[in-house]
């Protein structure tokens, strides 16, 4: 681990509000894919190699992926690396999503929160939805959520999503 930033981590505690969260993010934003880097996280990897294991590659420039919470992207640099092209993204941080949009990454930027609330895109439009830590200490994607994401894969699409084991309570 290295880096003033990922310092910041520790400030993701249980009742930690949507703000602070967002506040840790927009500071964070610059330096998160350095950090992931040095972290070695490997999370938007398995998640595009799960992605890719479902379908061939002659027709991966067909399938069409929601990224939620999709920070600066590199879900999607994971996905392009493996031939998928259609890619849209869902997140509330807009200093994280420029991050994303410097390297022209997705095809539609969503700044917005992913809850148990619908969104404003529409229902059954992805046949895939991809999601990398997004789950988490602070105020995180909300597990009720869950909801809203089988709302807008098309029936008999796939919810693809990495978290770490200490953050998923069953
Ligand atoms: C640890 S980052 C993961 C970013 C990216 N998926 C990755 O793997 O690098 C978590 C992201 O979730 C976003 N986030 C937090 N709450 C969210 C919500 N309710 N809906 C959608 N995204 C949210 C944060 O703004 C942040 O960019």
């Amino acid at each position: 681990m290295s880096g003033s930033e990922w310092g910041r981590l520790d400030l993701l505690k249980t009742g930690v509000s949507i703000k602070e969260t967002q506040t840790l993010y927009q500071k964070w934003a610059c330096s998160y894919n350095k950090d992931c880097e040095l972290l070695g996280y490997s999370g938007p990897a398995r998640v595009a190699q799960r992605v890719a294991d479902l379908f061939p590659v002659d027709v991966r420039d067909n399938v069409n992926i929601l990224d939620v919470g999709a920070g600066t992207g590199l879900v999607a640099v994971e996905l392009k690396k493996l031939g998928f092209k259609n890619l849209d993204a869902l997140e509330p941080s807009e200093p994280m999503l420029l991050e994303a949009k410097k390297d022209n990454l997705y095809n539609n930027y969503y700044q917005e929160f992913l809850t148990e609330s619908p969104t404003t895109l529409s229902g059954d439009t992805y046949d895939v939805i991809t999601g990398s830590g997004i789950y988490g200490e602070g105020a995180h994607v909300p597990c009720k959520a869950l909801y809203e994401m089988i709302r807008l894969v098309k029936p008999g699409g796939y919810i693809i999503l990495a978290a770490r084991h200490e953050v998923v309570k069953i």
